[in-house]
Order: C-alpha cells, then sequence, then structure tokens
C-alpha cells in the first residue's frame, strides 16, 4: 500500500483513538492534532504517550485554532476527523483551512454512523439535528470541492450490543428480553477497531474518492430477533420476549428526557424504519466498502456476544 500522511483529529477518543493505532500499524506516517488540556488527563496522557511509543507525531491545536490547523494539514496528504457527534459543526473552519491549503488529497469527515442522507426520521431528529448537522457538513466538504470518502459504517459495536438492544442495562439480559417493533428489521453492528483498519484502508483508494462508503459485513448485520435467538443458544436458555411496537417506541422517545430517549431513536431508526439496510448502494454515490478489501476481517456479532458470556 502507498503510504499517506495522515493527520487524525481526535486522538484522545474512542473512535479517534482506533484510528491512529491503524494508521500506525499500516506503517502511514501519523500525526495527531491535540488539545493541551488532553496532556493534564490520566487517561488520555495514556493513549497519547502508547501513540508516540508507537511513532505517531502529536501537534499541538484545536479545531478553534486555525494556525495550528493550518501548521498540521501544511504537514500531511490525509485528514480524519474524529470529533464527536456533539462537535459535528466544529469541522467548518478546517474545512475552510483544508481548502485554502489545496494540498489535501482526502478528508475523511466525522460521520461514522448510518447515512444522514438516508435516514428516515427526520421529524424525530428536528429536536436535535444529529443528522442534519452531519449533513450540512457533507454539502459543505462537496461545495468545496475538497476530495473526500464518508464512512457509513452504521453502529459501533460498543453502542447498544452490550445489551442487546436494551437500554438501561449494561450487560445482556438472561431472564426478560425487550424486542422493539416486528423485530425482523437488520442493523448493522461494526468493532471500531475494525472501522478504523477500513477507514485507513480506504483513505488512498481511487475507489472510495467522493464517495460514500457503505459497511455491511455478512455476520454484522442481524435483526433483534437474530440477535435474541443467538444470545438465547449461547446461554442455552429461551428469554421471555416483551413487545414493544412502534407506537409505544415512538411514547418512550418523546416522553423519556434527553438524552437518554437518543438510544431509542437509534433502535427506531436502526429496527424500525430499517435505515441501515433498506437501501441499496448507488454506485455513482456510494460504494459497498465490505467488498473492497477482502483479506479484511469483520470481528461478528456472534464473536462479540462471545465476549459476552
Ligand atoms: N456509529 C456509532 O454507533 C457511533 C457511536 C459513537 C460515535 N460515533 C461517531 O464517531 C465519531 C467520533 O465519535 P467518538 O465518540 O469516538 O468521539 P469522542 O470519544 O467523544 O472523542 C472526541 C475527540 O475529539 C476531540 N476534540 C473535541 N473537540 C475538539 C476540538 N475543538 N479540537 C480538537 N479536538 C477536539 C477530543 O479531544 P479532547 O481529549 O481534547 O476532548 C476527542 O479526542 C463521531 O462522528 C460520532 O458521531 C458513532
Amino acid at each position: 500500500m502507498e503510504k499517506s500522511r495522515i493527520l487524525v483529529i481526535g486522538v484522545t477518543g474512542n473512535l479517534g483513538y482506533q484510528l491512529a493505532k491503524a494508521s500506525l500499524q499500516y506503517s502511514h506516517p501519523t500525526f495527531g492534532l491535540v488539545r493541551e488540556t488532553a496532556f493534564s488527563d490520566p487517561n488520555k496522557a495514556n493513549k497519547l504517550q502508547s501513540l508516540t511509543d508507537a511513532g505517531a507525531t502529536l501537534l499541538k491545536g484545536s479545531l478553534e485554532d486555525e494556525t495550528s490547523l493550518a501548521e498540521a494539514v501544511k504537514q500531511v496528504d490525509v485528514v480524519i476527523c474524529a470529533v464527536s457527534a456533539r462537535q459535528i459543526h466544529e469541522q467548518k473552519l478546517l474545512i475552510r483551512v483544508i481548502r485554502q491549503a489545496g494540498s489535501i488529497k482526502r478528508f475523511i469527515p466525522s460521520e461514522f454512523g448510518s447515512d444522514p442522507d438516508k435516514v428516515q426520521i427526520t421529524d424525530l431528529d428536528e429536536n436535535y439535528n444529529f443528522y442534519t448537522r452531519k449533513a450540512a457538513i457533507r454539502r459543505l466538504v462537496e461545495a468545496e470541492g475538497i476530495p473526500h470518502t464518508i464512512i457509513s459504517c452504521n453502529f459501533f459495536m460498543s453502542f447498544l450490543l452490550p445489551s442487546l438492544v436494551q437500554p438501561g442495562l449494561q450487560t445482556p439480559p438472561r431472564d426478560k428480553v425487550t424486542v422493539f417493533g416486528n423485530g425482523n428489521i437488520k442493523g448493522v453492528f461494526v468493532k471500531e477497531s475494525d472501522v478504523a483498519a477500513f477507514t485507513i484502508n480506504a483513505v488512498a483508494d481511487p475507489r472510495t474518492l467522493n464517495k460514500v462508503v457503505y459497511l455491511r459485513p455478512q455476520g454484522n448485520v442481524y435483526s433483534l430477533n437474530e440477535l435474541v435467538e443467538t444470545w438465547e443458544t449461547k446461554i442455552g436458555k429461551k428469554l421471555e420476549k416483551a413487545c414493544v411496537s412502534e407506537e409505544e417506541l415512538l411514547k418512550k422517545i418523546e416522553e423519556t428526557p434527553f438524552p437518554g430517549n437518543l438510544q431509542f431513536m437509534f433502535i427506531y431508526s436502526a429496527f424500525i424504519k430499517g435505515d441501515h439496510t433498506y437501501f441499496n448502494i448507488d454506485p455513482s454515490s456510494g460504494a459497498d466498502g465490505t467488498a473492497l478489501y477482502p483479506e479484511q476481517k469483520y470481528t461478528t456479532i456472534s464473536e462479540f456476544l462471545d465476549t459476552l458470556l
């Protein structure tokens, strides 16, 4: 693989740390833009130390500091941003700096979820702008003519799967389980380290240029009924099932205070509306990521559930 100089913004975060590790594992010269405050947090300082030990170059700066952004962008070919969902709109200055530099071969904005142009929960999202902000950043990147790739990986495995999609639980249930909707709609869970490895594979690939790349590995696409059945087989026991209808779930979203209701909203999107899987990938604007790198292995849902036994 041709080596790219890769800047990751958000290396102290959940996904950003995995992205920097994957970039280093593939032997790309790897840079992290780090806020000054991160160095005094013991957990973050440990992450930063392990990245520098593995060869990463850390640059001090932030998304609000134009000088630090311009300095960092000047040193690399690829910029991957992994700031949290709350900070999506804070990428605007970075996008301007990338456009002004004119040298970035690929920008991966912070998205890493369901496709905001496809999700069918516009009414619900009105209160949170979770997807509208991600879509607005896409439009800005397109309008600025910045070479880019969007990673649409659907759910991370650390989100909802550790509880078998049971909001409020920390571990999968062993007696009773709630199934939302008819339980037959399929959603996708991909482990963060696999999302990161995939992203690093995609950064210099002409097949992913200006495309939305979707991850739907075969062992990672499950309905709620399939999840429950798989778990029942693993624990050797049938669970008592309660059903929550679409109407009841909508009521829960309305009645549960923010941010607790977000989990219900994401369940509604994935397992009632089918937002991860209802559409075919349009080759003019998207690509099936799972087919691009046959050598890449994905931790399957079944393997992940084994770790919870
Ligand atoms: N698909 C899913 O299930 C799922 C789940 C969660 C997240 N996501 C997506 O994954 C992406 C990354 O989210 P995450 O949860 O991994 O994020 P995270 O853990 O909250 O990490 C955010 C990172 O951004 C850095 N940061 C924040 N503000 C910054 C600024 N102004 N300048 C520079 N750096 C800044 C933070 O640095 P400090 O250490 O300085 O704070 C931290 O390293 C987001 O797009 C999110 O929507 C997807």
